[in-house]
């Protein structure tokens, strides 16, 4: 049964050629490069910040550190335990983060990080330990040092005024010294990409690249020292590497990457607490695809073409379509729909016909498609910039994880845009924010 000829219509402008993948992986090169030298970084819109992580891990690290993990899906806390050859322990609790505290007070957020701190250490024995801690959070953050991060921009749904402009590790060891419960000693913040990729790099000598796509999207990657112009020792730093965070979400903000959007994305962007930013992010994450799929089956019963043109409470109401429903619908082999009835249920939406299962699988595949082909441009991107034949790439995040033809569809993308003869791995990386951050905060502990 053919697909609506107006759902074709419709999603035309997500299909992109070869010819626009090209384009956009030749732009983002040229906004990459402008963030990460000196003169052009202040007014460029892919920051390429400086993590001050230039140490991948060598599988012997030591140590006890605390880890806290806030700008995914989760809010954890994490014990870990780093027992060079003999391998990693990680205890971790995962708090129920109240979304009020997502647009709430400064105070509030780091109250309440402080005391799920508090809770975990005194719950485990470790009150009177003075642990070094490593604080995963993934939000853009300009760093002086790798335990100084200025908030730039709230990203993903976050809008806490007061925070932007200010060092958020200063924020956090306040809140924690009010409470005066624990002794902690915040040695390292990291954004989760870096995380990612250090945990991964930690099994696999080849790891280079750090990828999150999950409720946001960015990449980190190594880079050579004396090309991240940013960092105030680039020209003398003894060592040969610096993990550059992207920010690869803000690509577009300043207008390169219309070509590659819809009306739809232009509409969700509207509602979002932060519209005109993270152009790139909307267009991949998982905070956003539900939603333009949303966007799109509303018209569509709107023009009477799908679901009879009867309506659903459920369907009208902003965000209500989750981007876990796209993994479920498109995980239907072709001609079954056990998954996408229940979408289809769960939406309100009774009648409905073979069709209507077909279309909204229509709709669903080219809103995640167009997700991958801009990974994959980025990626391929980053492959191109550090030159090298070969390279593994650390994932993690709900899309990858969970969307069924995610990591086939990057893979068949990426080798149509790569030069031949460069190999590559995308593989899942574990415990980011757990290993991951106890790798940056062991090694930031040491060399205190
Ligand atoms: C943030 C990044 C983060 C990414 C994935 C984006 O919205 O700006 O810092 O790495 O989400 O969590």
């Amino acid at each position: 049964m053919p697909v609506h000829p107006e759902v074709e219509n419709a999603i035309k402008g997500f299909l992109l050629d070869q010819e626009k993948m090209a384009e956009v992986v030749e732009r983002m090169t040229k906004e990459m490069k402008m963030g990460l030298a000196k003169d052009t970084h202040p007014r460029a819109v892919i920051k390429c910040f400086v993590s001050y992580v230039q140490d991948l891990p060598t599988g012997k690290e030591r140590g006890k550190c605390l880890a806290l993990d806030l700008g995914g899906s989760n809010f954890r806390v994490l014990l870990v335990v780093l027992n060079g050859e003999a391998g990693v322990d990680i205890q971790s609790k995962s708090y129920v983060f109240p979304s009020t505290l997502m647009t709430g007070t400064a105070d509030e957020l780091f109250d309440f990080i402080a005391a799920s701190l508090g809770d975990f250490c005194i719950e485990n024995g470790l009150e009177n330990e003075s642990l070094p801690l490593g604080f995963t959070f993934s939000f853009p953050c300009q760093q002086k040092g790798i335990n100084k991060g200025t908030l730039v921009s709230w990203t993903k749904g976050f809008n806490v005024p007061g925070v932007v402009g200010k060092n958020v590790v200063e924020l956090l060891q306040q809140a924690i010294e009010r409470r005066g419960e624990v002794r902690i000693n915040i040695v390292a913040i990291l954004n989760d990409t870096v995380g990612t990729l250090m945990s991964c790099a930690y099994h696999n000598r080849n790891c280079r690249i750090g990828l999150i796509v999950g409720t946001g999207t960015n990449a980190c990657y190594v880079e050579k020292t004396v090309n991240a112009e940013c960092f105030e020792n680039y020209q003398t730093s003894p060592k040969q590497s610096m993990i550059i965070n992207c920010e690869w979400g803000a690509f577009g903000d300043n207008g390169v990457l219309e070509f590659a959007r819809t009306s739809y994305d232009k509409i969700v962007d509207k509602v979002t607490p932060n519209p005109g930013r993270q152009t790139f992010e909307k267009c991949i994450s998982g905070m956003y695809m539900g939603e333009i799929v949303r966007l799109i089956v509303v018209e569509m019963i709107a023009k009477g073409v799908m679901f009879h043109g009867e309506t659903s409470q459920k369907i009208q109401n902003r965000w209500a379509f989750q981007s876990a429903y796209l993994s479920d619908v498109e995980s239907d082999a072709v001609g079954e729909y056990r998954h996408t009835n229940k979408v289809i249920r769960d939406m309100g939406f009774m009648g409905n016909n073979e069709a209507d299962k077909i279309n909204l699988r229509r709709i669903c595949e080219a809103v995640s498609s167009r997700s991958a082909k801009l990974c994959a441009c980025g990626l391929v991107t980053l492959i191109n910039k550090m030159n090298i034949n070969e390279v593994v790439v650390g994932i993690d995040g709900s899309v990858y994880r969970y969307h069924p033809k995610y990591h086939d569809m990057l893979t068949m993308y990426m080798k149509q845009l790569l030069k031949p003869g460069v190999k590559f791995e995308l593989t899942v990386s574990e415990d980011g924010s757990g290993k991951g951050a106890a790798l940056v905060a062991a090694t930031a502990a040491q060399s205190k």
